[in-house]
């Protein structure tokens, strides 16, 4: 029954979200085939409320922690003003190869640098208060450390978007015994804590937090 219902409300949902550009209906059937991993990706309907959350949050500055193909690099640069620039980090070579491929195919390519090194060693080069938005896709248990460079180079009144935090539902089911659920549980308890940030959780997907810097 949960499950059932859960699927229609998910098929009336996306029927009822706009689309993304044919480039990135693209990028996620390459992905499909190469990787066999497309499910990391975003997807439509968080993407697109990524989107929005760029657009009127009026971001010019991103950093994305976890590029893997370039589908939210993508989906956030499109969001961007011409004038906006995205730094997205990643640390696997063959990733960042598809991406970059795609990135060189889109008229807001121009827009990401991607750098190819392990995020932490990217964020310690960003200068504190300097950036607009921050994506965290990447690794589960360096969430929290992403966290706090995230909290450190974010100007005030600017927002973190942070992806996975049900990890499959993983962190409902005690005890944790996924490693990655255990690291997520423990970020979203850090993160509800911290006086510091406004937030909310939204069951969009695999779970979504939205933090805004006080
Ligand atoms: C879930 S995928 C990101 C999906 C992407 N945001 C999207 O929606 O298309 C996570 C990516 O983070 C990368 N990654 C994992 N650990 C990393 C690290 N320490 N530094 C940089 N990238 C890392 C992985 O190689 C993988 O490509």
């Amino acid at each position: 029954m949960g499950i059932e219902f859960g699927a229609v409300t998910e098929k009336y949902i996306d029927d009822h979200t706009d689309d993304v550009s044919p480039l990135l209906r693209e990028l996620v059937e390459e992905t499909e085939e190469v990787t066999g991993l497309s499910r990391w990706s975003i997807g439509k309907v968080e993407g697109k409320l990524l989107q929005l959350l760029v657009k009127i949050s009026g971001a010019r500055n991103a950093i994305e922690i976890g590029t893997f193909t370039g589908y939210s690099a993508l989906i956030i640069a499109e969001a961007l003003p011409e004038d906006g620039r995205l730094i997205t980090c990643e640390a696997n070579e063959k990733h960042a190869g598809i991406a970059l491929r795609y990135f060189k195919k889109s008229p807001h390519g121009g827009k990401i640098r991607l750098e190819l090194k392990p995020a932490m060693e990217t964020l310690k080069g960003i200068a504190d208060s300097s950036v607009d938005f921050v994506f965290i896709d990447a690794d589960k248990p360096s969430y929290g450390r992403y966290f706090d460079e995230a909290m450190r180079i974010l100007q005030t009144g600017c927002l973190i978007f942070v992806d996975n935090v049900f990890w499959r539902n993983k962190i409902f089911k005690q005890p944790i015994t996924n490693a990655n659920a255990r690291a997520i549980a423990a970020f979203n308890e850090k993160v509800k804590n911290d006086d510091r940030a406004e937030k909310v959780m939204l069951s969009v997907r695999d779970g979504v937090y939205l933090i805004r810097k006080k």
